[in-house]
C-alpha cells in the first residue's frame, strides 16, 4: 500500500514495474494508457477494491463516457488518470510516459500540463468574471496568451457575450460552459469531467455533453467523462461501462440525437 508522502520528490508510485519501452513496437502510443491499474483501501480489516485491474487506452480526439452506478469506482478512475490520486498496483502511462514513480512534484506538473479538470458543481472563482475565470485556466498552465486565449474559447463556447457576467449571474448550464472553457484554454490534451451535467436539467446536461464531444473532435482533446445516467452516455461516441471497480463494457456507441433521448 502506497502512503500519503510529502516529500516532493519522493516516488509515490511503486517502481515495481518499471520497463518503457515495452508497447511502442508497432503504432502510436495510446495518450492514456492503464495496465492492471487497481486502487484498493483497507477499511477495519477488509478490503474495498475501488479499482480493480483496470486496462484502458484512450487516444487523442476520443470522446469518452464512463457510465456506472455510485460507488462503482468512477471518481477513483478519473482520479488516477489526472494524477490526483495513486494506484496502489498497475501501470499508467500519459502521452507515452510512464508515471509510475513519479514525485509528487512531476505529478503537479502532469496536472498542470497535460490535464483539465471539471467538476460536477462548476467550481468557479465566484468574484471572478467568466473571462477572467477561463484566463486562470490558461495561466495555471503556463500559457503565454492567457487573456487571449482566454477569449477564443469563450467565444468556441458560445459565450463571448458572457464573458464580464461573474458566475452569480449565469445558470447553470452557462457555469458549466464556463468551467469547460476553462479547462480547454489550458490547452491539455486530456480533459477529465466528474459528472459534469448532475447538477443540471436534462436537456442542458445533455447539450453540455454534446459541447465536449465537439470540442473533443476540434480540438482533438481527449475528454473523458463520468455520468451514472445511462440516457445521457448515448450522447457519447464511446462507453466504458463500470461496475465493482471492473470494466464490465467498452464498447464503440453510435451518438443518439437529444430527440432520441428520454428523460
Ligand atoms: N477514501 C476512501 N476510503 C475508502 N473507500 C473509498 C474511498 N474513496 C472511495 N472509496 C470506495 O471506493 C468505491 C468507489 O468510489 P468512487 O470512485 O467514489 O465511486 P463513484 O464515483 O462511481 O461513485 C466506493 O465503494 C467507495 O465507497
Ligand atoms: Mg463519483
Amino acid at each position: 500500500m502506497v502512503s500519503a508522502d510529502i516529500d516532493e520528490s519522493a516516488p509515490v508510485y511503486g517502481a515495481h514495474m518499471a520497463g518503457a519501452g515495452d508497447t511502442a513496437a508497432h503504432g502510436r502510443k495510446p495518450l492514456i494508457s492503464l495496465d492492471g491499474v487497481s486502487r484498493h483501501y483497507e477499511i477495519g480489516g477488509g478490503i474495498v477494491k475501488a479499482l480493480d485491474a483496470i486496462d484502458l487506452e484512450v487516444g487523442a480526439g476520443e470522446f469518452v463516457v464512463i457510465l456506472g452506478a455510485s460507488g462503482s469506482g468512477k471518481t477513483t478512475l478519473l482520479n488516477v488518470i489526472g494524477a490526483l490520486d495513486v494506484p496502489t498496483a498497475g501501470r499508467i502511462e500519459i502521452g507515452g510516459n510512464e508515471v509510475t514513480g513519479a514525485s509528487r512534484r512531476e505529478l503537479f506538473a502532469l496536472r498542470r500540463h497535460e490535464i483539465g479538470f471539471i467538476f460536477q458543481s462548476f467550481n468557479l472563482f465566484p468574484g471572478l468574471t467568466a473571462l477572467e475565470n477561463v484566463e486562470f485556466g490558461a495561466d495555471v498552465a503556463g500559457r503565454g496568451d492567457a487573456r487571449a486565449a482566454a477569449g477564443r474559447v469563450l467565444e468556441q463556447v458560445g459565450l463571448a457575450d458572457r464573458a464580464r457576467h461573474f458566475p452569480h449571474e449565469l445558470s447553470g448550464g452557462e457555469q458549466q460552459r464556463v468551467a469547460i472553457a476553462r479547462a480547454l484554454a489550458a490547452g491539455n490534451p486530456i480533459v477529465l469531467a466528474d459528472e459534469p451535467t448532475g447538477e443540471l436539467d436534462f436537456e442542458t446536461g445533455v447539450q453540455i455533453l454534446e459541447l465536449l464531444h465537439d470540442v473533443t473532435h476540434t480540438s482533438g482533446t481527449a475528454v473523458l467523462v463520468v455520468t451514472h445516467n445511462r440516457e445521457i452516455a448515448r450522447v457519447a461516441d464511446r462507453i466504458v461501462e463500470l461496475s465493482s471497480g471492473r470494466i464490465v463494457s467498452d464498447e464503440a456507441n453510435v451518438p443518439a440525437a437529444m430527440s432520441d433521448l428520454r428523460w
